[in-house]
């Protein structure tokens, strides 16, 4: 057996169905006593299987045709020709059983109420029943966002009242049709931007909102790059057109957003600055971005410094008063985007003080944008929000993030996963993501 087949028996013995394990135990006895010498991969679940083959090259040697039309196991074992055949050929083979587990009960996290980290509970709740149009997704991985801690403090314009789930993307698997849905198979692989819900093991999620995810594409990648990558696509392609050549301020360009603005940016040849704490400056280095460090020096100065004229494009998230410092960045017929308007409302994973408001930081975007139109010097503050461009143009929602999965598959992105977590640990996953200190996206990988 080579490396790849031993890593994969032990990943699909982690099944803690116990049917399952009764079943691999079974058919791997069969096969040894059939003293095969080949590699083999069961498995009660082909979908499962594909989930957790660790390489595209384990990947590839999935025998997909049983994926497609599954081999019950009785069936293999009353018939060896069949394992045989798949041996010789040098495929794993996938016993497929899609029996939906009997299980009435599902996990998700919830926001108690409005505060820390400490609000986020683990509770178990009747399993949903998809309605007319909705498909319920097995949930396979889910990123946690900053925007996720401005919902559980109560402070961004989509959050809802406690309790409620976080979660603004997921990727999963089709696991039950609603009346009414077609278009959709159990067993499918799909994405959607959820906001909010997807930090539970399974979410029930309108149809025509769920992207099928190519075969082949790792999930926890794919949910990390569904919110955040395609939040700096649509930045970079609808809310302005970026050229080669263009130059851009990218604020906390460390963060992920930010990176994922410069990996995009690097690919579009943008000439590109960034600002960030000083730890996080080798990183925006590295994503080919000149590193500004905005604690030691005023970044609207050091950007005239550096450049001359100042920028076509600055991404701004940081929102509020600090728009117009980026504005003050632009070089003429330039850009503010404006795309986040509480980080600095935050301070240590705590709401930095006064009263939680939803629409805090609305007035003041919407009076700069006015300002920019008003005093017409050729430059402009446009704000960019992924759910209301969702919602006016669902079709540019699924192009670029086929886009992105071109991309990905085509391995000219990368997306930067700092640590994958269980369920159980959000309120660890919350605590770290607002220290700062970590590289990268946290993931909550389900199951
Ligand atoms: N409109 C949309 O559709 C949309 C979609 C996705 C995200 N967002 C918003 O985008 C923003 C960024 O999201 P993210 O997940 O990538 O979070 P993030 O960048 O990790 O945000 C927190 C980081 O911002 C940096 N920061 C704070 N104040 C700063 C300042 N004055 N100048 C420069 N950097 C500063 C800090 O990094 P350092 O360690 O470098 O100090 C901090 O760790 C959030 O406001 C989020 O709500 C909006």
């Amino acid at each position: 057996m080579g490396d790849d087949a031993s890593e994969l028996d032990s990943v699909a013995l982690d099944f803690d169905e116990r049917a399952a394990k009764l079943a691999l135990f079974r058919a791997f006895r069969e096969c040894f006593l059939q003293q095969s010498a080949e590699p083999v991969l069961l498995a009660l679940n082909p979908d499962d299987v594909l989930n957790l083959l660790p390489s595209a090259r384990a990947r590839s040697r999935v025998s997909l045709s049983r994926v497609s039309k599954p081999t019950s196991y009785s069936r293999t074992l009353k018939y060896p020709g069949i394992l045989q055949r798949a041996l010789r050929s040098g495929h794993y083979v996938v016993i497929g059983n899609r029996r939906t587990p009997n299980m009435t009960k599902y996990r998700r996290v919830v926001v108690s109420r409005y505060g820390g980290p400490e609000v986020l509970e683990v509770v178990e709740d009747a399993l949903p029943e998809p309605q007319r149009g909705e498909v319920r997704v097995k949930i396979l991985a889910a990123g946690v966002s900053f925007a996720d801690v401005l919902m559980r403090e109560g402070v961004h314009p989509e959050t809802a009242r406690p309790p409620f789930s976080l979660g603004w993307e997921l990727v999963g698997v089709v696991e039950k049709l609603g009346p009414g849905v077609s278009g959709h198979r159990p067993g499918d692989r799909v994405t959607a931007l959820s906001v909010r819900g997807s930090y539970a093991e399974y979410l029930c999620v309108t149809a025509g909102d769920l992207v099928p995810v190519p075969i082949g594409l790792d999930p926890v990648e794919v949910a990390c790059m569904a919110f955040i990558h395609l939040t700096a696509y649509q930045m970079m392609h609808r809310a302005v057109r970026v050229n080669a050549g263009d130059r851009v301020l990218i604020h906390s360009a460390g963060g992920p957003v930010g990176a994922a603005l410069l990996q995009l940016g690097a690919l579009f040849e943008l000439e590109m600055y960034g600002t960030a704490s000083q730890r996080k400056h080798d990183l925006v280095s590295r994503l080919r971005g000149t590193p500004i460090d905005y604690k030691a020096v005023d970044f609207v100065d050091e950007i005239l410094r550096l450049t001359g004229d100042g920028v076509d494009v600055v991404f701004d998230g940081i929102g509020g008063n600090h728009i117009l410092r980026s504005y003050k960045a632009l070089r003429r017929k330039g850009a503010v985007v404006a795309f986040g308007h509480a980080t600095s409302l935050i301070r240590d994973g705590r709401l930095a003080g006064g009263r939680r408001s939803r629409v805090r930081g609305l007035p003041t975007l919407a009076g700069q944008i006015l300002r920019s139109r008003l005093i017409p010097d050729g430059r402009k503050v446009v704000p960019y929000s992924i759910q209301m461009l969702k919602r006016r143009h669902s079709d540019w929602y699924r192009e670029d993030m086929t886009a992105l999965f071109a991309l990905l598959s085509g391995g000219k992105l990368s997306p930067i996963i700092a640590k994958r977590l269980g369920l159980d640990e959000a309120v660890r996953a919350h605590e770290l993501l607002v220290e700062g200190s970590l590289m990268g996206r946290i993931m909550l990988v389900m199951g």
